[in-house]
């Protein structure tokens, strides 16, 4: 248990090797490091609904061209419910090709299956490193490590060079991101209108510039049962939009209880995150989410959309003004990616909701 070793030490000692959980793995470990031990009562403490009772809802967006079948109006109100009950939904005929998306997770099982000598040259830490590969971005702030590690590329709006990108996957994050720009634009759209906003008005405040990728890997994990894939968590961008290969394990916390996202081979899923909870005024909320530790034979992979700036990044954001009024007033101060970043990365993902510390 936590504070009975020197964690710092073990900590230290295993993100100096530079080699990921994959290279633990690869090592033949049959116990997982303590590190990674999260205290049982993390593991029981929601109850789990079984997935048949409740599913998130699924968006047909029509490839983007609304038609009679497929009208924006009604898409509009499918979105706000969605919003609104659960935070979180996917969306299909989205309009990226399904061989792109096939072909981006092939590229991420590409980069973390290389050898650990290739892996070592992206190793790091530092925030502002524009491609990086590491394991728990918050290992030093943590309670407790997630069996999982992480290639991070800043794709717009300072579009890289393919050859800055890892050989193995650059060309497909480039095709993949410029398809996901575009469904960026689309989803904040729909996303301003169900706000009760002008479509352009999320567009406008530079909440679909910029794209991050996460592009993850979760190896198998010798003892799932003690530890997570990633831990209970609120995605501090905009919108967040997951693609997630057909291994399964992410949940997320609707009315109290853990509900499966199953695989959906065609579909993408969109979470909302804590910079938009923090503009839209608590209209929408960012949700809960998590993955357990993968327990099945093969890996599994899923890359994360990060719609949210670079940081460092000083643009101020606050509750939008067509959303408060004199009985809604506003319930945060204004605030910029960079100081929401600081709180984020000091807690870690177990720890509580950087918003707290912004909220009037
Ligand atoms: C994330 C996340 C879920 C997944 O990257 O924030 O929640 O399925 N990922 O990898
Ligand atoms: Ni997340």
């Amino acid at each position: 248990m936590a504070g009975l070793y020197d964690r710092d030490s073990e900590v230290k000692a295993f993100d100096e090797m530079k080699i990921g959980v994959k290279g633990l793995v690869d090592a033949g470990i049959t116990h997982i490091p303590r590190i990674f031990h999260h205290s049982p009562h993390v593991t029981v403490e929601n109850p789990i609904k079984p997935s048949s009772t409740v599913v998130i809802p699924t968006i047909d967006l029509g490839g983007g061209m609304f038609e009679s079948t497929v009208t924006r109006e009604n898409v509009v109100a499918e979105v706000r419910d969605a919003a609104e009950k659960f935070g979180f939904f996917q969306v299909i005929k989205h309009g990226i090709p399904l061989d792109v998306m096939e072909k981006m997770k092939e590229g991420t099982r590409g980069f973390h299956e290389k050898d650990t000598e290739v892996k070592r040259g992206f190793y790091s830490r530092d925030i502002t490193k524009k491609v990086k590969y590491n394991t728990n971005f918050d290992l030093y702030s943590s309670q407790a490590a997630n069996w999982r590690d992480t290639l991070t590329t800043v794709m717009a709006p300072d579009v890289p060079r393919a050859e800055d990108l890892p050989k193995i996957c650059g060309n497909i994050m480039l095709e993949y991101s410029k398809q996901m720009m575009k469904l960026g634009e689309l989803i904040f759209g729909l996303l301003s209108e169900a706000l009760g906003l002008e479509p352009n008005h999320l567009r406008e405040l530079d909440c679909a510039k910029s794209l991050s990728l996460l592009s993850h890997y979760y190896p198998p994990c010798p003892e799932p049962d003690r530890t997570f894939g990633i831990s209970s968590h609120t995605d501090i961008s905009f919108i967040t939009v997951l693609l997630q290969d057909h291994i399964g394990g992410l949940q997320v916390l609707h009315d109290g209880c853990w509900i499966d996202v199953p695989p959906n081979p065609k579909a993408l899923i969109v979470n909302l995150g804590d910079l938009l909870q923090l503009i839209s005024n608590d209209k929408f909320v960012s949700v809960e989410h998590r993955v357990l530790a993968n327990r099945s034979e093969e890996p599994r992979i899923s890359i994360a959309s990060f719609f949210m700036h670079t940081i460092p990044n000083e643009q101020v954001y606050g509750p939008i003004k067509e959303l408060v009024s004199t009985q809604n007033p506003p319930k945060y101060i204004n605030t910029t990616t960079t100081e929401l970043a600081r709180h984020y990365l000091a807690r870690g993902l177990d720890g509580a909701s950087p918003l707290l510390h912004f909220r009037i």
